[in-house]
């Protein structure tokens, strides 16, 4: 049964009912993005009620001043946000002088149609104004996927009964300010505002920053399918245009406005005749009119569908459930310049602002590693390869020297931005989960030359960070990391986090044995990289592997299990199960002080390790830990169930796996954290795509193979996923009793199911039989 807000449907969210109170939820929901920009479904037509409203345009940042209650060195100065950005969807629309506003009307009827496959929002309803004139509105709009610089938006009216004047603004404002502003400051300036013709143009530029973004816009307005006669007038101001038609209306007549946006940043063309480039884009994309426009989106939109689509039978809620998280990842990223990133909340709302955090490699990477074109994951390498510089120098304002990374834990430009120094100075694991990705991506492309042109810098600048952030203990006779926070961030200021020494050792290791691997092939590109990177081997890597033999990883062996950090076993110990359900989420119930001192985890941490590393235990050792971490743990990240949903389908807990799955796989829609008004969990999504792929499908890459171990959740018939190995596309679907694979390929693709290793020739089928 169905108690979501949302009807049930493959392909559609959506909305029925006109709910004021859920404004901001609805906003976040229907959201809508390409790759270069993004917006909260605010409403076209002027709504007084709450609402927040949101545009952004990728990689365009303002760098709000901090505050700080105390000041530690090495604080960031400043927090990057992506600023909320001109608002270009507004069409006013007044009829006999009265202005058309969902707030102050009768709503009748009211439905909001997202359709994933092919992008387009669509809105219908018929509303009764103060004045007693019925209206009907049908809103369709998109952000073209095919032309990521353009939208388009169609909007009809029709009044019943009588005649009068009708009136069609549609504007462009950039006098807009961020809710989460530090300092109550507007991030934007004007350039200018100017009319040519039909269009308009508000160029802004952000202050500090300068990035410079034009919005332009043409309109055309037809009546009964014909073109109005009535000419429009134009009108700029300081940091808005307006465009004015005013008609004449009789019973039955249909009225559609179309408004054509571009939207160009100094990013991407010279800030100087940005505006009268961004006009010419417009009007372009209004010659190619509304329907072409949105044929080739839908195109654009079919094509990630075919290599990334995932489908459940027997579960129709499952399936609008992965499809909405797909398609929001797909919304977010689409990998073609590696400036852009993936922020936490995406095109969605203010919160995270827009910056790029560890969540990127740790969760979002291995969703496009395994969807998209191989470039797309390379551009998220590059990304991190571009900050290597500011990550060195990062790392240089807290001591470390010697070209040793720490990159930031929160980023627009390579910088840090974040200042909560229990996170900022000791969260550091993210440096692994980046140095990880990276050999993640070779395993999965093969792209072995990505390690030499790129790779190597990195991870020898984040070995450097390591081996210097380590000691030696005389105590313990052992190297230590000393004040850390883990991914629990439930714990700070911890020694020997589990998680963050093995990263440690796991990179130190893999930085070693790339550079003999590459020494050995190549020794023109080695000699190249201890050139470049001043590399000293003899010094360098024999304390790399030093460290690797003798670092200390805190286990309890009466257990059997790995300890999260030193001293977690003199903690109360208790699990979630012993806690009062109205103390959940205990970070709105208990004071800070009383979780720090609990044994309660915010998410997956020996187990995120567990989950990297899982070839390096056996499953009995994988087991203990599962079964005792696990339940100590809150899940109040919307990143920990995911990873728990893996482990647990690798131990054949299929209902543990489903029951943790079903965490994720609705978050959003069914709104379980009561946040979805301040946007999407974007990263998270990918972690629900995890959980399907990697935990019931149990993909793994291993000696160049592709694995699977399918399980099959009791409540799906079927399930089906299309992923590239080496950018080669496949399709595994797995059902009560057999696992079908695809190759969809011009390539052989080396194959394991359950161990048994076969090839898959080009366009060949197998089937297993499912264990
Ligand atoms: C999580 C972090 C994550 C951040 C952004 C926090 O709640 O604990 O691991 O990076 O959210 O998603």
């Amino acid at each position: 049964m169905n108690d979501s807000r949302f009807q049930s449907d493959e392909w559609k969210i959506i909305e029925t009912r006109f709910e004021p109170e859920r404004g901001r939820d609805s906003e976040s929901i229907f959201a809508l993005g390409n790759g270069m920009m993004g917006q909260r479904a605010n409403f076209e037509e002027t709504y007084s009620g709450d609402s927040l409203q949101g545009t952004y345009v990728a990689g365009v940042y303002y760098p709000d001043k901090t505050v700080v209650g105390w000041w530690k060195n090495g604080y960031p100065e400043y927090f990057a946000k992506v600023p909320n950005a001109l608002s270009w969807t507004g069409i006013e629309v007044k009829i006999d002088g009265e202005t058309l506003d969902l707030a102050r009307c009768e709503v009748k009827e009211f439905r909001r149609e997202l359709d994933m496959r092919e992008g387009l929002l669509t809105r219908t309803f018929t509303a009764v104004m103060p004045s007693g004139r019925r209206v009907n509105v049908t809103a369709r709009r998109f952000l073209s996927m095919s032309d990521p610089e353009c939208a388009a938006i169609s909007y009809s009216v029709a009044i019943t009964g009588g005649s009068g004047q009708l009136q069609f603004t549609p504007w462009l404002n950039g006098d807009v300010y961020n809710e989460d502003a530090n300092y109550g400051e507007k991030f934007w300036e004007n350039e200018m505002a100017e009319c040519e013709g039909a269009r308009a143009v508000v160029v802004a530029q952000t202050r500090k920053t300068g990035f410079v973004v034009a919005t332009a816009m043409e309109n055309n307005l037809t009546v009964n399918g014909w073109a109005a006669t009535v000419t429009p007038v134009l009108k700029a101001g300081k940091m808005t245009a307006h465009c004015t038609y005013t008609c004449e209306y009789s019973q039955g007549d249909i009225f559609e406005l179309r408004k054509y946006v571009a939207v160009l940043s100094s990013m991407n063309h010279p800030a100087e005749n940005i505006g009268h480039q961004a006009m010419r884009a417009a009007g372009e994309a209004a010659q190619t009119g509304f329907e072409a426009m949105l044929q080739s989106h839908r195109e654009a939109w079919s094509a990630r569908w075919e290599h990334g689509d995932i489908v459940i039978k027997g579960d129709i809620e499952a399936q609008q459930g992965i499809r909405f998280n797909i398609f929001q990842l797909n919304q977010t990223y689409t990998g073609e310049d590696p400036r852009l990133n993936i922020g936490p909340k995406g095109f969605t709302g203010e919160k995270y602002g827009g910056s790029t955090y560890w969540d990127t490699e740790a969760f979002a990477f291995p969703f496009y590693l395994s969807t998209a074109d191989t470039h797309v994951a390379r551009n998220l390498l590059l990304y991190r390869y571009k900050h290597l510089e500011k990550a060195i120098e990062n790392a240089g304002k807290l001591g470390f020297t010697g070209g040793a990374a720490l990159y930031p834990m929160v980023t627009m430009n390579g910088e840090e931005c974040h200042n909560e120094w229990e996170i900022t100075f000791e969260e550091i694991h993210r440096n692994g989960a980046i140095a990880y990705a990276i050999y993640n991506y070779v395993r999965h492309t093969g792209d072995h030359d990505y390690l030499a042109g790129y790779g190597l810098e990195v991870l020898i600048a984040i070995s450097r960070f390591w081996a210097q952030r380590c000691n030696w203990s005389d105590e313990k006779k052992k190297y230590v990391i000393l004040g850390v926070t883990g991914p629990n961030e439930y714990e700070n200021n911890v020694n020997n986090n589990w998680y963050t020494n093995m990263l440690a050792r796991w990179t130190l290791r893999y930085t070693a044995s790339s550079l003999e691997s590459l020494r050995t092939t190549s020794p023109v590109k080695y000699n190249g990289i201890v050139t470049r990177t001043r590399l000293s081997p003899e010094k360098e890597i024999s304390n790399w592997n030093e460290i690797v033999q003798n670092i200390y990883l805190p286990a309890h062996h009466d257990l059997g299990i790995f300890l999260q950090q030193d001293g977690f076993m003199d903690k109360v110990q208790q699990t979630a199960a012993d806690l009062d359900p109205a103390e959940r989420p205990l970070n709105q119930h208990w004071s800070w002080d009383r979780i720090l001192r609990s044994v309660f985890i915010k998410q997956a941490d020996v187990l995120q390790g567990i989950y990297l590393f899982e070839d390096e235990f056996d499953e009995e050792t994988i087991r203990r830990n599962f079964d005792f971490y696990e339940s100590r743990c809150v899940h109040e990240s919307s990143l920990s169930p995911s990873i728990h949903a893996v482990i647990a389908a690798s131990l054949h807990d299929t209902d543990r796996a489903y029951t943790l799955y079903l965490r994720t796989a609705r978050l959003d829609l069914d709104d379980y954290n009561r946040e979805v008004k301040d946007g999407l969990h974007i990263t998270s999504m990918a972690g629900t795509w995890l959980s399907i792929v990697e935990g019931f499908g149990g993909m793994r890459i291993r000696n160049d193979r592709v694995c699977f171990n399918p399980v099959m959740p009791v409540a799906w018939k079927s399930y089906s996923f299309i992923i590239r190995f080496r950018n080669n596309p496949m399709r595994v679907e797995v059902n009560g009793s057999e696992i079908n694979v695809v190759n969809l390929s011009q390539s052989e693709i080396p194959l394991a199911v359950y161990g048994e290793s076969v090839t898959l020739k080009a366009g060949e089928e197998m089937k297993f039989g499912k264990k």
